[in-house]
Protein backbone atom coordinates (compact mmCIF):
# COMPACT_ATOMS: atom_id res chain seq x y z
CA UNK A 1 0.00 0.00 0.00
CA UNK A 2 1.72 3.69 -1.20
CA UNK A 3 1.73 5.74 1.49
CA UNK A 4 -1.05 8.23 -0.06
CA UNK A 5 -3.28 5.15 0.87
CA UNK A 6 -2.65 4.63 3.76
CA UNK A 7 -3.26 7.96 4.67
CA UNK A 8 -6.91 7.76 3.25
CA UNK A 9 -7.64 4.77 5.41
CA UNK A 10 -10.16 5.61 8.23
CA UNK A 11 -9.20 6.03 11.74
CA UNK A 12 -11.49 3.11 12.04
CA UNK A 13 -9.09 1.12 10.05
CA UNK A 14 -8.96 -2.52 11.07
CA UNK A 15 -12.17 -2.61 11.73
CA UNK A 16 -12.65 -5.37 8.30
CA UNK A 17 -9.73 -6.28 6.38
CA UNK A 18 -11.62 -4.87 3.75
CA UNK A 19 -14.33 -2.72 4.42
CA UNK A 20 -17.31 -1.98 1.79
CA UNK A 21 -16.89 1.58 2.84
CA UNK A 22 -14.84 3.60 4.73
CA UNK A 23 -15.09 7.08 5.51
CA UNK A 24 -12.09 9.08 6.82
CA UNK A 25 -11.85 12.93 7.90
CA UNK A 26 -15.22 13.82 6.60
CA UNK A 27 -15.28 17.47 6.55
CA UNK A 28 -18.66 19.01 4.52
CA UNK A 29 -19.36 22.92 5.25
CA UNK A 30 -21.70 25.52 3.50
CA UNK A 31 -22.02 29.08 3.72
CA UNK A 32 -19.11 31.28 1.72
CA UNK A 33 -15.88 30.03 1.28
CA UNK A 34 -14.03 32.97 3.34
CA UNK A 35 -16.39 32.08 6.66
CA UNK A 36 -17.45 28.40 6.05
CA UNK A 37 -19.69 27.04 8.45
CA UNK A 38 -18.75 23.30 9.14
CA UNK A 39 -21.97 20.86 8.87
CA UNK A 40 -19.83 17.27 9.53
CA UNK A 41 -16.75 18.04 10.92
CA UNK A 42 -14.89 14.90 11.72
CA UNK A 43 -17.12 11.73 10.35
CA UNK A 44 -15.26 8.47 9.98
CA UNK A 45 -17.16 5.25 9.36
CA UNK A 46 -16.64 1.57 8.52
CA UNK A 47 -19.25 -0.64 7.02
CA UNK A 48 -17.79 -4.06 6.61
CA UNK A 49 -19.18 -6.06 3.91
CA UNK A 50 -22.74 -7.36 4.40
CA UNK A 51 -22.69 -5.71 7.91
CA UNK A 52 -25.49 -3.56 9.13
CA UNK A 53 -24.08 -0.58 11.08
CA UNK A 54 -26.44 2.12 13.00
CA UNK A 55 -26.18 5.65 12.55
CA UNK A 56 -27.35 7.39 15.54
CA UNK A 57 -27.80 10.52 16.76
CA UNK A 58 -30.04 13.77 17.97
CA UNK A 59 -31.90 15.18 14.79
CA UNK A 60 -29.44 17.54 13.05
CA UNK A 61 -26.33 15.56 14.49
CA UNK A 62 -25.16 14.80 10.56
CA UNK A 63 -26.65 11.68 9.79
CA UNK A 64 -28.47 12.70 6.43
CA UNK A 65 -25.70 14.49 5.57
CA UNK A 66 -23.16 11.98 5.42
CA UNK A 67 -25.55 9.74 3.60
CA UNK A 68 -25.96 12.56 0.91
CA UNK A 69 -21.97 12.58 0.86
CA UNK A 70 -21.78 9.01 0.19
CA UNK A 71 -24.67 8.92 -3.00
CA UNK A 72 -22.52 12.12 -4.03
CA UNK A 73 -25.77 14.28 -3.49
CA UNK A 74 -24.99 17.22 -1.09
CA UNK A 75 -27.50 19.68 -1.19
CA UNK A 76 -27.13 23.13 -3.15
CA UNK A 77 -24.53 25.19 -1.37
CA UNK A 78 -23.34 22.10 0.73
CA UNK A 79 -20.03 21.08 -0.27
CA UNK A 80 -17.52 18.68 0.42
CA UNK A 81 -14.26 20.33 1.99
CA UNK A 82 -11.95 16.95 3.23
CA UNK A 83 -12.14 13.79 3.54
CA UNK A 84 -12.62 10.55 2.03
CA UNK A 85 -15.40 7.96 1.11
CA UNK A 86 -14.11 4.78 -0.41
CA UNK A 87 -16.30 2.15 -2.07
CA UNK A 88 -15.12 -0.99 -3.23
CA UNK A 89 -11.93 -0.06 -3.55
CA UNK A 90 -12.93 3.53 -5.40
CA UNK A 91 -12.64 7.02 -4.10
CA UNK A 92 -16.55 8.15 -4.23
CA UNK A 93 -15.38 11.59 -3.54
CA UNK A 94 -13.11 11.95 -6.94
CA UNK A 95 -15.43 9.85 -9.26
CA UNK A 96 -16.98 11.59 -12.23
CA UNK A 97 -20.90 12.59 -12.00
CA UNK A 98 -21.02 9.88 -14.55
CA UNK A 99 -19.62 6.90 -12.73
CA UNK A 100 -21.58 8.04 -9.42
CA UNK A 101 -25.27 7.85 -11.64
CA UNK A 102 -23.65 4.22 -12.15
CA UNK A 103 -23.24 3.66 -8.33
CA UNK A 104 -26.57 5.40 -7.10
CA UNK A 105 -29.40 3.04 -7.28
CA UNK A 106 -27.04 0.25 -8.68
CA UNK A 107 -24.38 -0.54 -6.21
CA UNK A 108 -25.56 1.98 -3.44
CA UNK A 109 -29.36 2.34 -3.11
CA UNK A 110 -31.28 4.63 -0.54
CA UNK A 111 -34.73 4.23 1.53
CA UNK A 112 -35.75 7.63 2.43
CA UNK A 113 -38.19 8.31 5.23
CA UNK A 114 -41.30 9.59 2.74
CA UNK A 115 -41.25 6.78 0.54
CA UNK A 116 -44.25 8.47 -1.12
CA UNK A 117 -43.04 11.76 -1.72
CA UNK A 118 -40.19 9.70 -3.11
CA UNK A 119 -42.28 7.90 -5.94
CA UNK A 120 -43.12 9.38 -9.31
CA UNK A 121 -46.59 10.01 -8.93
CA UNK A 122 -47.40 9.76 -12.82
CA UNK A 123 -46.00 6.45 -12.49
CA UNK A 124 -47.36 3.00 -11.93
CA UNK A 125 -44.75 1.82 -9.11
CA UNK A 126 -43.94 -2.03 -10.95
CA UNK A 127 -42.82 0.53 -14.12
CA UNK A 128 -40.96 2.84 -11.73
CA UNK A 129 -39.06 -0.09 -10.64
CA UNK A 130 -38.93 -1.94 -13.70
CA UNK A 131 -37.32 1.41 -14.84
CA UNK A 132 -34.85 1.32 -12.43
CA UNK A 133 -34.01 -2.48 -13.00
CA UNK A 134 -33.53 -2.03 -16.38
CA UNK A 135 -31.53 1.28 -16.53
CA UNK A 136 -28.96 -0.61 -14.07
CA UNK A 137 -29.37 -3.86 -15.68
CA UNK A 138 -29.76 -3.45 -19.06
CA UNK A 139 -32.04 -6.97 -19.00
CA UNK A 140 -35.20 -6.59 -21.07
CA UNK A 141 -38.64 -4.74 -20.24
CA UNK A 142 -40.45 -8.35 -19.18
CA UNK A 143 -37.13 -9.63 -17.58
CA UNK A 144 -37.56 -6.21 -15.65
CA UNK A 145 -41.42 -6.32 -14.94
CA UNK A 146 -41.21 -10.03 -14.00
CA UNK A 147 -38.50 -9.34 -11.69
CA UNK A 148 -40.50 -5.99 -10.08
CA UNK A 149 -43.28 -8.96 -9.24
CA UNK A 150 -41.57 -11.44 -8.16
CA UNK A 151 -40.00 -8.53 -5.63
CA UNK A 152 -42.84 -6.73 -4.60
CA UNK A 153 -44.59 -10.96 -4.19
CA UNK A 154 -41.29 -11.02 -1.57
CA UNK A 155 -41.69 -8.12 0.23
CA UNK A 156 -44.85 -9.18 1.10
CA UNK A 157 -47.10 -6.82 -1.19
CA UNK A 158 -50.53 -8.91 -1.52
CA UNK A 159 -51.78 -9.51 -5.54
CA UNK A 160 -48.48 -8.40 -6.60
CA UNK A 161 -49.20 -8.38 -10.35
CA UNK A 162 -52.33 -6.17 -9.66
CA UNK A 163 -50.20 -3.54 -7.81
CA UNK A 164 -47.34 -3.34 -9.74
CA UNK A 165 -50.07 -1.74 -11.93
CA UNK A 166 -51.11 0.77 -9.74
CA UNK A 167 -50.15 4.58 -8.87
CA UNK A 168 -48.48 5.70 -5.59
CA UNK A 169 -51.42 7.30 -4.20
CA UNK A 170 -53.30 3.92 -4.02
CA UNK A 171 -50.83 2.75 -1.46
CA UNK A 172 -51.01 3.86 2.06
CA UNK A 173 -47.63 4.56 4.08
CA UNK A 174 -46.79 1.30 4.72
CA UNK A 175 -47.19 -0.08 1.43
CA UNK A 176 -45.58 2.39 0.14
CA UNK A 177 -42.38 1.72 2.09
CA UNK A 178 -42.36 -1.70 0.59
CA UNK A 179 -42.13 -0.15 -2.74
CA UNK A 180 -39.30 2.39 -1.82
CA UNK A 181 -37.64 -0.84 -0.51
CA UNK A 182 -38.29 -3.03 -3.51
CA UNK A 183 -37.05 -0.31 -5.61
CA UNK A 184 -33.81 0.25 -3.46
CA UNK A 185 -33.15 -3.82 -3.51
CA UNK A 186 -34.23 -4.40 -7.22
CA UNK A 187 -30.38 -3.95 -8.85
CA UNK A 188 -28.91 -6.21 -5.71
CA UNK A 189 -26.53 -3.41 -4.31
CA UNK A 190 -23.92 -4.06 -2.31
CA UNK A 191 -24.69 -1.23 0.27
CA UNK A 192 -28.41 -0.23 1.10
CA UNK A 193 -28.89 2.85 2.74
CA UNK A 194 -32.08 3.74 4.87
CA UNK A 195 -32.37 6.73 6.50
CA UNK A 196 -35.34 6.92 9.01
CA UNK A 197 -37.33 4.52 7.22
CA UNK A 198 -40.09 4.01 9.90
CA UNK A 199 -40.30 7.59 11.02
CA UNK A 200 -43.78 8.82 10.68
CA UNK A 201 -45.43 5.31 10.28
CA UNK A 202 -47.45 3.41 13.06
CA UNK A 203 -46.05 1.65 15.41
CA UNK A 204 -47.31 -1.56 14.00
CA UNK A 205 -46.49 -1.02 10.50
CA UNK A 206 -43.11 0.22 11.74
CA UNK A 207 -42.58 -3.03 12.74
CA UNK A 208 -43.54 -4.52 10.21
CA UNK A 209 -41.33 -2.36 7.83
CA UNK A 210 -38.25 -3.47 9.77
CA UNK A 211 -39.26 -7.23 9.45
CA UNK A 212 -39.01 -6.47 5.41
CA UNK A 213 -35.80 -4.69 5.53
CA UNK A 214 -34.62 -6.73 7.69
CA UNK A 215 -35.38 -10.34 5.92
CA UNK A 216 -34.49 -8.83 2.21
CA UNK A 217 -31.17 -7.27 3.14
CA UNK A 218 -30.44 -10.85 4.95
CA UNK A 219 -31.81 -12.43 1.26
CA UNK A 220 -29.97 -10.50 -0.76
CA UNK A 221 -26.56 -10.48 1.33
CA UNK A 222 -26.76 -6.35 1.06
CA UNK A 223 -24.79 -4.39 3.82
CA UNK A 224 -27.29 -2.07 5.01
CA UNK A 225 -26.34 1.70 6.78
CA UNK A 226 -29.53 1.86 8.71
CA UNK A 227 -30.22 5.65 10.04
CA UNK A 228 -32.16 6.85 13.06
CA UNK A 229 -33.00 8.70 15.64
CA UNK A 230 -34.58 6.25 17.51
CA UNK A 231 -31.95 4.06 19.28
CA UNK A 232 -34.53 0.89 19.75
CA UNK A 233 -34.86 0.61 15.74
CA UNK A 234 -30.80 0.42 15.79
CA UNK A 235 -30.46 -2.13 18.70
CA UNK A 236 -33.49 -4.36 16.88
CA UNK A 237 -31.46 -4.33 13.75
CA UNK A 238 -27.91 -3.80 13.99
CA UNK A 239 -24.38 -5.44 15.12
CA UNK A 240 -22.39 -2.18 14.88
CA UNK A 241 -23.41 1.22 15.84
CA UNK A 242 -21.86 4.37 14.94
CA UNK A 243 -23.02 7.81 17.24
CA UNK A 244 -22.43 11.06 15.52
CA UNK A 245 -23.14 14.24 17.34
CA UNK A 246 -22.96 18.04 15.81
CA UNK A 247 -21.12 16.45 12.60
CA UNK A 248 -18.55 14.67 14.51
CA UNK A 249 -18.55 10.25 15.22
CA UNK A 250 -18.32 10.04 18.92
CA UNK A 251 -18.46 6.35 19.55
CA UNK A 252 -18.36 3.51 17.18
CA UNK A 253 -18.44 -0.13 18.11
CA UNK A 254 -20.16 -3.88 18.27
CA UNK A 255 -24.09 -3.13 18.75
CA UNK A 256 -23.80 -4.76 21.95
CA UNK A 257 -20.80 -3.54 23.15
CA UNK A 258 -21.98 0.10 22.35
CA UNK A 259 -25.86 -0.58 23.92
CA UNK A 260 -24.47 -1.99 26.65
CA UNK A 261 -21.39 -0.67 27.65
CA UNK A 262 -21.10 2.61 26.23
CA UNK A 263 -18.38 4.84 26.58
CA UNK A 264 -18.95 7.95 25.22
CA UNK A 265 -21.15 10.59 27.92
CA UNK A 266 -23.54 11.19 24.93
CA UNK A 267 -24.06 7.58 24.46
CA UNK A 268 -24.49 7.02 27.85
CA UNK A 269 -27.54 9.63 27.80
CA UNK A 270 -29.33 8.30 24.80
CA UNK A 271 -29.70 5.11 26.52
CA UNK A 272 -30.80 5.96 29.61
CA UNK A 273 -33.50 8.33 27.53
CA UNK A 274 -34.66 5.12 26.05
CA UNK A 275 -35.15 3.36 28.76
CA UNK A 276 -35.01 5.09 32.02
CA UNK A 277 -35.26 4.20 35.61
CA UNK A 278 -38.81 3.57 36.78
CA UNK A 279 -41.04 6.97 37.37
CA UNK A 280 -38.55 8.81 35.37
CA UNK A 281 -38.44 11.06 32.12
CA UNK A 282 -35.25 11.33 31.10
CA UNK A 283 -33.60 13.82 28.53
CA UNK A 284 -30.47 15.05 27.70
CA UNK A 285 -30.25 18.76 29.24
CA UNK A 286 -29.93 21.41 26.86
CA UNK A 287 -29.91 20.85 22.68
CA UNK A 288 -27.54 20.23 19.61
CA UNK A 289 -25.51 23.52 19.00
CA UNK A 290 -25.77 25.37 16.09
CA UNK A 291 -23.33 24.52 13.20
CA UNK A 292 -20.66 27.15 13.06
CA UNK A 293 -21.03 27.95 16.78
CA UNK A 294 -18.70 25.24 18.01
CA UNK A 295 -15.04 26.33 19.39
CA UNK A 296 -12.13 23.86 19.37
CA UNK A 297 -13.39 21.49 22.18
CA UNK A 298 -15.47 18.24 22.15
CA UNK A 299 -18.97 19.02 20.24
CA UNK A 300 -20.69 17.65 23.90
CA UNK A 301 -18.95 19.71 25.96
CA UNK A 302 -21.32 22.30 26.82
CA UNK A 303 -24.10 19.28 27.86
CA UNK A 304 -21.72 16.89 29.38
CA UNK A 305 -21.97 16.49 33.11
CA UNK A 306 -18.21 15.34 32.73
CA UNK A 307 -16.66 18.38 31.19
CA UNK A 308 -13.52 19.98 32.20
CA UNK A 309 -11.40 22.32 30.67
CA UNK A 310 -9.56 19.97 28.60
CA UNK A 311 -13.20 19.01 27.42
CA UNK A 312 -13.63 22.48 26.14
CA UNK A 313 -10.26 23.33 24.89
CA UNK A 314 -9.64 20.35 22.60
CA UNK A 315 -11.63 18.12 20.69
CA UNK A 316 -10.73 14.61 21.80
CA UNK A 317 -9.16 12.19 19.21
CA UNK A 318 -11.08 8.97 18.17
CA UNK A 319 -9.42 6.45 20.37
CA UNK A 320 -9.61 2.14 20.54
CA UNK A 321 -10.20 1.46 24.07
CA UNK A 322 -11.53 -2.01 23.05
CA UNK A 323 -11.79 -4.71 20.22
CA UNK A 324 -13.30 -3.06 17.57
CA UNK A 325 -14.87 -0.08 19.83
CA UNK A 326 -13.96 3.53 19.22
CA UNK A 327 -14.75 6.41 21.57
CA UNK A 328 -13.75 10.27 21.20
CA UNK A 329 -13.96 11.41 24.84
CA UNK A 330 -10.53 12.99 27.10
CA UNK A 331 -12.23 11.12 30.11
CA UNK A 332 -11.65 7.11 28.69
N1 LIG B 1 -29.40 22.26 2.59
C1 LIG B 1 -28.77 22.60 3.72
N2 LIG B 1 -28.05 23.73 3.79
C2 LIG B 1 -27.41 24.09 4.94
N3 LIG B 1 -27.45 23.37 6.07
C3 LIG B 1 -28.16 22.25 6.07
C4 LIG B 1 -28.86 21.80 4.90
N4 LIG B 1 -29.48 20.62 5.21
C5 LIG B 1 -29.19 20.37 6.50
N5 LIG B 1 -28.40 21.33 7.03
C6 LIG B 1 -27.83 21.37 8.39
O1 LIG B 1 -26.86 20.33 8.49
C7 LIG B 1 -26.87 19.77 9.79
C8 LIG B 1 -27.04 18.26 9.69
O2 LIG B 1 -28.32 18.00 9.18
P1 LIG B 1 -28.84 16.52 8.91
O3 LIG B 1 -27.77 15.73 8.28
O4 LIG B 1 -30.12 16.65 8.14
O5 LIG B 1 -29.13 15.98 10.38
P2 LIG B 1 -29.85 14.63 10.84
O6 LIG B 1 -30.14 13.82 9.63
O7 LIG B 1 -28.88 13.98 11.78
O8 LIG B 1 -31.08 15.07 11.56
C9 LIG B 1 -28.01 20.45 10.54
O9 LIG B 1 -27.46 21.47 11.34
C10 LIG B 1 -28.87 21.03 9.45
O10 LIG B 1 -29.52 22.20 9.89
MG1 LIG C 1 -31.98 13.15 8.87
Amino acid sequence: MSAAQTQSRSVLAGIADDPLLEISGLVVETGPARRPIELLRSIELAIPKGARVGVVGESGSGKSMTASAILGVLPNGVRARAGTIRFDGRDLMTLPEREMRRIRGGEISLVSQNAVASLNPLMTVGAQIAKVCREHTGVSKQEAWTRTVELLDALGIPEPDVRARSYPHHFSGGMAQRVAIAMALICSPQLVIADEPTTGLDATIQAQVLEVIDGSVKASGAALLLISHDLAVIRAMCDIVAVVYAGSLLEYGPADEVLNRPLSPYTQGLIRCMDPPEGEIAFIPGRIPEPGTLGAGCPFAERCDRATDACRAQQPALRQLRPDHWVSCHHE
